[in-house]
């Protein structure tokens, strides 16, 4: 059954029933107050199945064509997507790494069991420095993720120091032996992760008193300034939070929080490419439940906090399926289809009306691993769904937000959940430009959208559209461009009205002059 909703940063509230298979959109201007941080576009890597070898890095030697090591597609792929931070080295890898183990020449480096993740042997020939250079490829941010759970403090306090130390200080004379004569600029560190569950197994008090004692010796060397990130909590485990504000507060600068969609953490969460539309409603609302998850988690930062000086920081979020047949146990493979597009558009467009308080995101993960950007086999990459949804979306980064309203019908789905069938987000950039960025979840029937534009001076619009026949489709590396972006004509300019025709199971995003 459908509703007609109204769906809005402003209120929310349901209207009658409808059939009618159009929506309204009012965009307020002039309430535009909050940037968009362009960190909510951020990635994650972890050494975890092949992200890293054979993702991201092949080494210098590989017939694989590569820039310094770097595969050079893969490289190239995501200097277009404007990567604005990347998290590394976990993860639950990152509690049992160290960093020590990844420096100096490659042939003394030892080897390490990665436990966490098929117990594959892991050769730490990728470490500091090559993520660090790798940052600097990119053009990103480095957010390092240290090691509270088996690591101690002297350990991480010499990290910090040989990245950012620029003096003639230990850590930074083995840097420079090592071939590093220049500090990198590391802002963003992690104390610990998930260190409820793989990092350590802690209450939330015990690792509060934890988190105090590493950061005190986590040091701003230099003019490099730390913001430090408390590990927080998964969910809906809101006494993670409220523990951790109490006892922490304003010593951290961010706290993060673990969202999945997925279907549970016991037996199979389903196939990634062969699902129901039943499923694929459900995972709609899976999806945005993460609304009232933040929320919640808002809520009790604010008690704590009313001048939201912590940063909330959702550094772990996106689709979790089961991993693709024929492929290693626990290295979480796992194709990506228009649902997960959906998924990335559906979060996108929550992040933005919380980055009062929301500072950072990092979809899991980059390459070949769970709802990633970029899947490669062999000399072979293909670009997915979701890649394109970042791609269509990074003009929303450092964007000033513009709040609106969405009326809209929804659909019931199993689990008691409704699903709004229209997702809704615009922004302006500093050139004034504005863009709305537009999805239509149902499957089956086109939305006519009518958006408010009579307050904006228009020259032109134009668009860019993520559609396929089948919500299940897919690019593999047979058909690499199933799902791709093309130019879209759907909008159009009528008695103050930019009208919208948006086809089923289509994400767009208009750029309005
Ligand atoms: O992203 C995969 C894993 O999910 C991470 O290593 C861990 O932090 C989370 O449980």
């Amino acid at each position: 059954m459908k509703k007609k909703i109204l769906v809005s940063t402003l209120l929310i509230a349901c209207m009658s029933l409808s059939a009618q298979k159009s929506a309204t959109v009012k965009i307020y201007p002039e309430q535009g107050k909050q940037i968009i941080p362009k960190e909510i576009y951020g990635q994650f890597a972890e050494h975890l199945g092949s992200c890293i070898y054979g993702g991201l890095w092949v080494g210098e030697k590989s017939d694989i064509p590569n820039t310094q090591g770097y595969r050079t597609d893969v490289l190239n792929a995501l200097k277009e997507l404007k990567v604005p931070v990347l998290r590394w080295p976990g993860g639950c890898f990152a509690d049992e790494y160290h960093w020590t183990d990844g420096i100096g020449p490659k042939e003394n480096r030892p080897k390490m069991v990665n436990n966490n993740w098929g117990g594959t042997i892991e050769d730490n020939s990728f470490g500091t420095h090559e993520f660090l250079n790798l940052c600097e490829l990119i053009g990103c941010e480095p957010y390092i993720s240290g090691n509270v759970g088996s690591g101690s403090v002297e350990e991480l306090a010499k990290w910090v120091e040989y990245m950012t130390s620029d003096g003639d200080s230990p850590m930074a004379n083995l840097r420079r032996k090592n071939g590093r004569d220049k500090a990198w600029k590391v802002k963003f560190l992690g104390v610990g992760n998930e260190s409820w569950g793989c990092g350590g197994s802690m209450r939330p008090e015990y690792y509060a008193d934890l988190y105090r004692r590493y950061s005190t010796y986590c040091r701003n060397y230099d003019d490099n300034h730390l913001y430090k990130i408390a590990s927080g909590a998964s969910d809906y485990d809101f006494n993670w939070t409220e523990t951790l504000m109490k006892n922490i507060g304003a010593r951290m600068n961010g706290l993060s929080l673990h969202y999945y969609t997925v279907t549970g953490w016991n037996g199979s969460k389903g196939s990634a490419t062969k699902f129901s539309k039943d499923d694929y409603y459900w995972t709609m609302g899976k999806c945005l439940e993460i609304e009232d998850v933040i929320k919640k988690h808002i809520n009790i930062m604010d008690k704590y906090d009313p001048k939201k000086n912590v940063g909330l920081l959702v550094d772990e979020w996106g689709t979790w399926w089961d991993e693709e047949p024929g492929t290693t146990r626990g290295h979480l493979y796992q194709q990506n289809s228009m649902r997960d597009a959906f998924v990335a558009s559906l979060t996108l467009d929550v992040f933005h009306k919380y980055t009062d308080r929301i500072q950072m995101a990092n979809i899991a993960q980059i390459v070949n691993v769970l709802q990633s950007m970029i899947l490669t086999k062999g000399k072979e990459m293909v670009l997915t769904p979701t890649y394109y949804v970042f791609d269509m979306y990074k003009v929303h980064q450092n964007a000033t937000y513009l709040p609106l309203d969405l009326i809209c019908d929804k659909v019931n789905v199993r689990d008691n959940r409704t699903v709004p069938l229209v997702s809704a987000t615009a922004s302006k950039d500093k050139e004034g430009v504005i863009h709305v960025s537009l999805s239509n979840v149902d499957a089956d029937n086109t939305e006519d959208i009518s958006i408010d534009i009579s307050q904006f001076k228009i020259s032109g619009v134009s668009g860019q559209i993520l559609t396929s026949t089948d919500i299940t489709d897919y690019n593999s590396f047979e058909r690499p461009n199933v799902v791709n972006l093309k130019d879209f004509k759907g909008a159009k300019v009528s008695k103050g009205l930019l009208k919208v025709e948006l086809p089923a199971k289509s994400i767009v995003t208009l750029t309005i002059k």
